[in-house]
């Protein structure tokens, strides 16, 4: 009965989030006199039953020897807000708990979330349900006053900040432990060794890097081997399919995509009109300027053609289609919204042929791209 009172909720979120959507980038079209315009799509798959149940458990993937759910939770821009404004933890709490119930057994945070309140949130969220879930943190910026300052991972400052996680994580391992941003002043092996060292101790299981280049994964993988490489990647941030995710694949190495729905823009959260305040994080971002807007809605039209195709959301077929490029990828969306999570979740059911995969891949590399890494910069850490 609970069960069916939530669901006929999130149908009815879903629906009117979606009706606003629609209601928002119509306007802004129309307003602008833009009708006729061969954007304007207007997004009919609020029409159907899109957001279906799915298996409490589905099919695993895995990151290295780590078992995770095919898609995490990306738990950046709860607490600490970074795409919206600061959310109140009572109504995180569920969001997190609530990907769990829809077969979510993979978490990401790190320490500079907030810092330390993303990790907080986590960590009471899931004490409940500690070992049926897969924790993953960060470690790498000095915090020590409080906001995030410069890189530091020199070991003690490693072993120190790792002491710090497990406490709001209200645990005793991190199940995946990353290294943040590539120290320039400490060789990734002294890194490697360091969390080698916390292995050993049982404080972290598997070891992860992140926006690192192929050559830092080898070297880090042969001091300590590497479950998971997380950097951003997305159908308009293509640039590490330069080496980076081939290395991956050929070592044995999860990848783990941030930024899949390319910060809500493939989720079809914003349209060709949206701006961004000078203080909000989207303003210093090169894809969100004006310009780049209004250039990447031809990839949102093609995403948009096979969500149609394929009866699914835009969401969904951004998802799919990262998980469709390898079996060891496993993406991480950023959500505040137990729909949104509900909804991506369905990103399973989309399955693409070969043929499909190519066609798709074809129209989207005729497709002009502004403000994005090129792929000479997969080569270097970042
Ligand atoms: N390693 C790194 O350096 C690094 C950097 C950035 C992020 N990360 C991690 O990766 C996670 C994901 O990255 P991200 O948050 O930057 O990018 P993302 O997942 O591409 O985008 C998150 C945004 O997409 C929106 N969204 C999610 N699902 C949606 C849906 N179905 N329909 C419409 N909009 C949707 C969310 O808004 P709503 O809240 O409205 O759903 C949110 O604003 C983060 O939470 C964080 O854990 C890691």
């Amino acid at each position: 009965m609970e069960n069916n009172t939530e669901k006929s909720k999130l149908d009815n979120k879903r629906k009117s989030s979606v009706n606003r959507r629609d209601f928002i980038s119509k306007s802004a079209l129309l307003g602008a006199g833009m009708a006729a315009s061969p954007l304007v799509f207007a997004n009919n798959y609020s029409s159907k039953e899109l957001v279906k149940n799915h298996s409490p458990n589905p099919e695993k993937r895995k990151l290295g020897a780590l078992e995770v759910s095919p898609i995490g939770l990306g738990c950046m821009s709860m607490k600490s807000g970074s795409y919206n404004p600061p959310r109140d933890k009572k109504d995180m709490i569920p969001v997190i708990r609530g990907a769990v119930d829809l077969g979510v057994t993979f978490f990401d945070t790190a320490e500079v979330y907030g810092p330390f309140t993303d990790e907080e949130l986590v960590g009471e969220a899931l004490a409940p349900m500690r070992d049926k879930v897969v924790i993953a943190s960060k470690f790498g910026f000095d915090l020590t006053s409080g906001q995030r300052g410069g890189r530091n991972s020199k070991p003690e400052f490693i072993k120190q900040a790792v002491e710090g996680m497990l406490k709001r994580l209200r645990t005793d391992r991190i199940d995946l432990l990353y290294l943040h941003r590539l120290d320039p002043n400490v060789p990734v092996e002294d890194v490697a060794g360091t969390v080698k060292d916390l292995i050993k101790e049982g404080k972290a299981l598997h070891f992860g890097l992140s926006e690192v280049s192929p050559a830092t994964i080898r070297r880090a993988h042969a001091e300590q081997s590497v479950a998971a490489v997380q950097s951003e990647y997305s159908m308009i941030q293509r640039a590490l399919e330069n080496q980076v995710i081939d290395t991956c694949g050929e070592l044995g190495i999860g990848f783990v995509p941030w930024g899949a729905v390319n910060r809500g823009f493939l989720g079809d959260k914003f349209n060709e009109y949206s701006r961004f305040s000078e203080d909000s994080r989207f303003a210093a971002v090169p894809y969100f300027t004006p310009e780049a807007i209004k250039v990447h809605m031809e990839v949102l039209v093609l995403v948009r053609e096979w969500a149609r195709k394929k009866d699914a959301t835009p969401a969904q077929i951004a998802l799919a289609w990262v998980m469709a490029q390898k079996p060891y990828i496993i993406p991480i969306p950023g959500t505040t919204k137990l729909h949104h999570m509900k909804e991506n979740m369905g990103a399973l059911d989309i399955k693409f042929t070969v043929s499909e995969l190519k066609e798709f891949r074809e129209a989207l590399e005729k497709l002009p791209l502004v403000g994005v890494r090129g792929p000479e910069t997969a080569l270097v850490d970042q």
